[in-house]
């Protein structure tokens, strides 16, 4: 790239359609990181200067490909099995199996799954409680390559790490040391489709959990209380939403309340 330097007008412009894409909220501190990312990506397009790049994405990418390829690019999956675990058990082994009991049947679904560890994990503990076949479990991600690899079933070494649960580990994971294969009963219990949460449309049914976990630290305020708003009319009138343990939707004011529930918090729409 001849001139790889993100100015403060280019750093306005590429961040906002970056954000506009798929709500990564850039600040100009992240300015270094986003021109090394970006550099990289302009060149494999065949540009050698950041604003024709930025024209090319804007103007001359009508299918939204290569935006779709930057993106892909800046995303970050990291995520693990047993991540998080207290708030997945009280959903998975209290709220849930009251609801199957009333109603016969449930649906979850893991927005912003990455490669599947989370919905895996949730798979295992309603197995463990033996309701896994009357629970919907769904995973979705605007990643195409997170998802194809969580449809996969098979994950790296960094998917599990210490602290584990042994017991649900030997159950359903095989561990060769270098790859880790999800057991198929639990591969096979969850869809997994790509979905972009800022989307106008979002194909899901009204859910009773939606875990939205790890990616609202991502996004901007302003994007965090739209993606709350509509996250909540997919949930039924008893619903539970669970952000990431270091998130908190408490100073946005939305349309939901925080509960405390067997020692984990979660949002409920306010009766
Ligand atoms: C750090 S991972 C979190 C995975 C998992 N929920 C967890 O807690 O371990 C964040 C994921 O959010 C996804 N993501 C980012 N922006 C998104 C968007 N606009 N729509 C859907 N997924 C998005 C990324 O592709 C990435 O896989």
């Amino acid at each position: 790239v001849r001139d790889s330097t993100l100015t403060p007008q280019l750093f306005t412009i590429f961040s906002s359609l970056i954000e506009d894409a798929c709500g990564i909220h850039y600040e100009l501190r992240d300015k270094e990181l986003l021109a090394a990312k970006l550099t990289g990506h302009a060149e494999e397009v065949g540009h050698d200067s950041l604003l024709d790049y930025y024209y090319h994405l804007r103007y001359d990418d009508p299918h939204g490909t290569d935006l779709h390829r930057l993106v892909e690019a800046l995303v970050v999956h990291e995520t693990y099995f047993f991540r998080e675990l207290e708030p997945l058990r009280y959903l998975a082994e209290q709220h849930l199996p009251a609801i199957v009991a009333k109603r016969g049947r449930a649906r979850v679904w893991s927005a912003a799954c990455s490669t599947g560890e989370e919905p895996f994990t949730f798979a295992m503990l309603l197995d463990q409680q033996g309701i896994l076949d009357r629970v919907e479990i769904i995973g979705t991600d605007i990643s195409a390559a997170a998802v194809e690899q969580a449809r996969s079933g098979r994950h790296g070494r960094r998917s599990l790490r210490d602290n584990y649960p042994p017991d649900l580990a030997q159950r359903y994971l095989e561990n060769t040391g270098r790859s880790i294969t999800v057991a198929p009963k639990i591969r096979d219990a969850v869809q997994f489709s790509t979905q972009n949460l800022l989307a106008e449309t979002m194909n899901v049914d009204p859910c009773d959990v939606i875990l939205c976990r790890n990616v609202l630290i991502y996004f901007a305020d302003e994007q965090i209380v739209r993606l709350i708003h509509r996250l909540s009319r997919k949930l039924v009138p008893d619903g539970l939403l669970a952000v990431g343990v270091s998130e908190s939707l408490l100073r946005f004011g939305t349309a939901l309340t925080c509960e405390e529930r067997g020692k984990s918090f979660f949002y409920r729409v306010a009766r």
